[in-house]
């Protein structure tokens, strides 16, 4: 959906709850889905919710949307609600065809939710994205607008008070929804989270060290990691050399006469995105990456191996650049910052995302641990930069520092002291840094060797690995366990 080439934060879970390239990318691209039937196709809803959680005097509300799915649900075996919290993207039907979400609400016979964010979407408490209704934009507010809505629907569809909700999300959503059974542990029952980011951290300097791994891990025999080094070599060298013809390489949409200092550092950063994307959601069938051989194995077999390095990556780029069906190479670093001040609803919601990661969580992907590999063209400074210059003086580097504090004393960082809830992580996934690192007593964890972000999420899918699929049994087993319940095979 968001496929404009920009400066993103890759967290989603490449669906609703996905994103694509991080730092560019997007979230969604959920192309050529067409798996919806009659039986997954929601039924578009919206409650009335409050604005502001936190004043009792503030009567305000607004209309949040959600999907509603009673096509499995048994009337005469009622009691289990399954609510899927969307994050920092839209709410996704095609997501929900091909997600383990619905297949589990399908043999639990449970009611099934799907609710968005607020700001994002459709769902939207304020008439613009400007500072004084960002303030409305905290991860609390989300947290108690779940609840209510809990609370709304019980009384709505009549639910017995031994109705047990349990609910699921996915990278960012994935933090919610075990935030959601920490701190509501009365109104859910249990969640599962995956690949949950639990930890804030203003510098992530481990996400792209973990991208550079994965990529030696999952292409033996081709050094991956050590052509990339190589190419990027290569690359710095010709760009002081010749860099117009580098520019012409590579596709970007201006000449490099015009490029700022900050282009520059927005040029290399971009490309870094797309190994991170490349990574991140490696071998995920249901991303829609597979025409495109886009996956660590096949580039590196394909592209890396054979090919010198500098041209390798402009392979690379082109290729990217085909996935993410751009007709250039946007490097306009002044540009994307104009979009992330736009304060209009119809502005993609990056400026939603980067407000919540400068304001509570950072997760900035830096250059500091791979300069060898990409460069150190974007340390943390350049972060505080893009922070100071979308929101305002005040977002510093402390300021960033004391909100991410804040929220991993109020959640517990990776530390969370919950029950119920069951975590999971795929190695390869660089998220999975800062999620938690083993089980602990009533919250199981399931780290799936050799798999991306949020691959369990997906409904199974011909050449998923025999890992992801146990890790899929494991989860209805927990289920089964926690809830009592035995579903049919
Ligand atoms: C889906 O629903 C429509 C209208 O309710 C109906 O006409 C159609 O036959 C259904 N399709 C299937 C495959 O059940
Ligand atoms: C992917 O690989 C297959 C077989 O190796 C090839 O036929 C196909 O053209 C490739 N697709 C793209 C988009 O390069
Ligand atoms: C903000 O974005 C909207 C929608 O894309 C656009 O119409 C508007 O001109 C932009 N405003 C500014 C100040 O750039
Ligand atoms: C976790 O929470 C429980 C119940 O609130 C409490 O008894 C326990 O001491 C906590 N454990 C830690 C390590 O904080």
């Amino acid at each position: 959906m968001y496929l404009r080439t920009i400066l993103w934060v890759l967290i989603f879970c490449l669906i609703g709850v996905g994103a694509v390239h991080f730092r560019e990318k997007k979230i969604q691209e959920h192309y050529k889905l067409t798996a919806i039937t009659n039986e997954t196709k929601p039924e578009i809803k919206w409650f009335t919710q409050i604005l502001d959680h936190n004043d009792r005097n503030n009567k305000q509300t607004w209309q949040q949307r959600y999907y509603a799915y009673d096509k499995f649900y048994d009337p005469a075996d009622p009691g289990l609600v399954f609510l899927l919290l969307e994050g920092e993207g839209t709410l996704s039907d095609n997501f929900v065809a091909k997600s383990y979400w619905i297949e589990l609400s399908k043999k639990f016979k449970a009611l099934a939710f799907y609710l968005e964010h607020r700001f994002y979407g459709e769902s939207h408490p304020t008439s613009d994205f400007s500072m004084n209704n960002l303030k409305y934009l905290t991860s609390q507010q989300v947290l108690a607008d779940t609840a209510n809505f809990v609370k709304g629907i019980n009384k709505q569809y009549k639910l017995s008070a031994h109705t047990k909700w349990v609910v699921f999300g996915g990278s960012y959503s994935g933090n919610l929804a075990a935030w959601f059974r920490l701190k509501f542990p009365k109104v859910v029952y249990a969640a599962v989270s995956s690949s949950a980011p639990l930890k804030a951290k203003y510098n992530f300097d481990e996400y792209l060290t973990v991208v550079v791994k994965s990529l030696r891990a999952k292409a033996p025999g081709v050094q991956c990691d050590q052509k990339v080094q190589a190419a990027h070599e290569e690359l710095v060298k010709r760009m002081q050399e010749s860099p117009e013809v580098v520019v012409k390489d590579f596709k970007v949409c201006k000449p490099y006469s015009e490029w700022s200092k900050d282009d520059l550092k927005y040029f290399y950063s971009s490309l870094t995105d797309d190994f991170a994307g490349l990574v991140q959601y490696d071998d995920v069938s249901s991303v829609g990456r597979k025409s495109y051989n886009y996956s660590i194995n096949k580039v590196c077999n394909n592209i890396f191996k054979d090919n010198s390095p500098y041209t390798a990556l402009v392979k690379f780029r082109e290729l990217s650049r085909n996935l993410y069906k751009q007709s250039c190479f946007n490097v306009d670093y002044n540009n994307w910052i104009g979009s992330l001040k736009n304060e209009s609803l119809s502005i993609s919601p990056e400026r939603l995302w980067w407000y919540q990661t400068c304001l509570e969580f950072g997760y900035f992907q830096t250059s500091d641990k791979v300069v060898s590999f990409f460069g150190n063209y974007f340390p943390i400074d350049y972060f505080e930069k893009i922070c100071k210059s979308a929101y305002g003086e005040r977002f510093t580097k402390k300021f960033s520092e004391s909100g991410i504090a804040k929220t991993n004393h109020y959640y517990g960082g990776a530390d969370i002291n919950g029950s119920r809830i069951l975590f999971v992580h795929g190695s390869i996934d660089p998220w999975h840094v800062l999620g938690v690192t083993e089980s602990r007593p009533n919250m199981p964890r399931i780290y799936i060797k050799g798999s991306a972000h949020c691959a369990d999420m997906y409904q199974q899918e011909d050449g998923d690995s025999k890992e992801i699929n146990n890790a899929r049994k494991k989860i209805k087993c927990y289920l089964e366990k926690w809830l009592h319940r035995k579903t049919v095979q």
